[in-house]
């Protein structure tokens, strides 16, 4: 989705549209099909282009543009197709205001033809242009920037992020509503940005902007001020990503290098929390919650894959438990008391459909928990409680480290919450890290790749707690080879989809030793019957070796964790085969990182 990105600062040794250039570029991970910036000085220059980064840095003039402040943008279209025109910033009738924005106005039809009654020319199709031609109203009426900015804002309806930034003026002006902003605090420059990452080069400390405050960010400082005016007094908090993390640390791909760094992810996922000699788990700021009588998760996506293993787990500790696709929860239309947790899992913390049903939950009376990557998101701050799961930026659009951290911080929160005391589980927690790099050492997920990268379609089955990675194996499939691929329960195959099996779409089979290797198996003969050929990734070579074609070796561990293993080989096996393939591994087609609309 777009991405937004803002500087003021006088340092001579940091242009402003260096800094804006290199916040886009770090911002290409969310997606876009266009990019623009806007630097103020006594004038606006504005500059935008439809394509890729290099295509605005194609259009920028040799000498940098010269200014204090400036806004930078990337665009994934919504109102109207990728053009130059429709690309942000947008500026007023007269070119003294530009604005750049996130989300979307609802209400921006009637605004416009209000404004357009009033003699305002509209230069795209976009709901943002409405915002600069408002501002311009209240300039005209005599309004200061300031004034006019937020009677602008005011007028708005919808999800926004908005920065903007005046000729002859210093300053930029920042708003949000139901999207991300967040303010970059250095010794002599400040930013705003849609995402840390974006300004995570120059510096950790952050403030997060809540909706209805208004940021005016000037060389000397930033002031925040509440819906009426007044400042209001934010806390500083210092972001614990590295630069280096946001960085390809010499992998081909983010997205490989994200695989490759799940035992970190894992080691810091786990850090404090299960404890060894008691066989319990604690987790912080998560002491005063109860055993609740049940629970309900929403989430989307890959998250919705991890929630409904996180389901399975409190079901098999005598929780009731529902894992819901966000985008289709009604708190109206399942049962919600003061007994009910619903637990929004959000990788961003960001995606509208989950917000949506935690709000919604909020109201039911629901005691809300956000599981999130990202602290000072949305989800965290609009739920009763978080638990994050500290994996660490994740730039590739697929997600990779985040869905096995989600799976290890269920696993532990179900521990937690029920009060589970386990040595067993806990050392198997433990052990994960180790695990998984054997897999990441031996996998031979690359070989079978490059047999199979020409097959027409691809299906990956599992039982139990293997099913939902069996859903993911497919996403992921589909996601960054864009080849057809469809993960099920393996007893639903003959339900149905038997009917597409053929010689030419391979079937992964994960099987685990200690639940199903046998039920397993017979699934597995139903397609090798049918010509399918058969890669079984399992802990239980040695027996299913004579059934398949190839196997995918994974250690032993606890039953319970047997999915997070097979998933890292069908993590590498959808990546060498985009990569045989070609792909844009990092920003598949069509897709964005942080889905903030519903
Ligand atoms: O940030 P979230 O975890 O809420 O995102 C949910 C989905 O959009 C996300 O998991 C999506 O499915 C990924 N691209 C999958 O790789």
């Amino acid at each position: 989705m777009c991405g937004l990105i803002g500087y003021v600062g006088r340092r001579a040794d940091r242009n402003v549209q260096e800094v804006l250039l290199d916040g886009l570029s770090s911002l290409e991970y969310r997606g876009y099909d266009s990019a623009g910036m806007a630097v103020s000085n006594s004038s606006l220059a504005v500059y935008k282009r439809e394509g890729d980064l290099s295509a605005l840095e194609g259009a920028l003039p040799d000498e940098p543009l010269d200014g204090v402040a400036g806004i930078g943008h990337t665009r994934w279209s919504t109102h109207g197709s990728p053009s130059d025109a429709n690309a942000h910033p947008h500026t007023d009738c007269t070119g003294r205001v530009a604005v750049a924005h996130n989300g979307i106005i609802d209400n921006y039809r009637a605004l416009r033809e209000s404004l357009e009654t009033d003699g305002h020319e509209f230069d795209s199709e976009t709901d943002t242009e409405v915002i600069p031609h408002l501002i311009e109203s209240a300039l005209e009426r005599g309004d200061d920037a300031e004034t006019a900015f937020r009677w602008a804002i005011d007028r708005l309806e919808g999800s926004y992020a908005v920065a903007a930034t005046y000729a002859g003026h210093e300053t930029v002006y920042a708003a949000r509503n139901r999207s991300p902003l967040v303010v970059g605090i250095d010794d002599d420059g400040y930013f705003l940005a849609s995402d840390v990452p974006a300004f995570l080069e120059y510096t950790d400390a952050v403030t997060y902007l809540d909706d209805g405050h208004v940021a005016s960010i000037r060389p000397s400082g930033v002031e925040i001020t509440d819906e009426r005016g007044a400042c209001v007094d934010v806390s500083v908090e210092t972001v614990e990503w590295e630069p280096e993390d946001a960085g390809k640390s010499g992998y081909e791909h983010y997205t490989l290098k994200e695989i490759h760094e799940q035992p970190r992810a894992i080691r810091n996922c786990l850090r404090g929390r299960p404890q060894e000699l008691t066989g319990d788990v604690s987790i912080d700021a998560l002491e005063d919650v109860e055993r609740p009588d049940r629970i309900q998760f929403v989430a989307c996506g890959t998250s919705y894959h991890a929630s409904l293993y996180g389901a399975r787990l409190f079901r098999e500790r005598s929780v009731p438990a529902t894992a819901f696709l966000a985008s289709e929860y009604d708190a109206d239309a399942v049962p919600v008391d003061d007994g009910t947790l619903v637990v929004g899992v959000t990788q961003s913390g960001e995606t509208a459909d989950t917000l949506r049903a935690l709000r919604d939950a909020n109201r039911a009376g629901a005691t809300t928990l956000a599981v999130t990557n990202v602290v000072g998101s949305s989800a965290p701050r609009e739920t009763d409680h978080a638990m994050y799961i500290r994996a660490g930026p994740e730039i590739g659009v697929a997600a990779t480290k985040t869905f096995v951290t989600q799976q290890v911080a269920l696993a532990m929160l179900s521990s937690g919450l029920t009060g589970e005391r386990s040595r067993e589980v806990v050392a198997a927690l433990r052990d994960l890290p180790d695990r998984i790099q054997s897999v990441l050492d031996e996998s031979r997920a690359r070989t079978i790749a490059s047999e199979y990268a020409a097959a027409d379609a691809y299906f990956v089955i599992g039982r139990g707690y293997s099913a939902p990675v069996a859903l993911e194996g497919a996403l992921k499939m589909k996601e960054i080879t864009y080849k057809h691929a469809e993960g099920f329960p393996a007893g639903e195959l003959k339900h149905g989809p038997l009917a597409l099996v053929t010689e030419r779409t391979p079937v992964f089979a994960v099987i685990s030793r200690d639940s199903n290797a046998e039920t397993m198996l017979g699934n597995v003969n139903e397609v090798a019957s049918r010509g399918a050929p058969v890669i079984a990734v399992t802990d239980a070579s040695e027996a299913v070796a004579a059934d398949v074609d190839h196997v995918l070796r994974i250690p032993e561990t606890h039953r319970r964790f047997t999915p997070i293993l097979a998933n890292v080989q069908l993590q590498l096996v959808s990546y060498w085969m985009a990569n045989q393939l070609d792909r844009s591994i990092d920003k598949p087609r069509n897709l964005a990182k942080s889905v903030t609309v519903e």
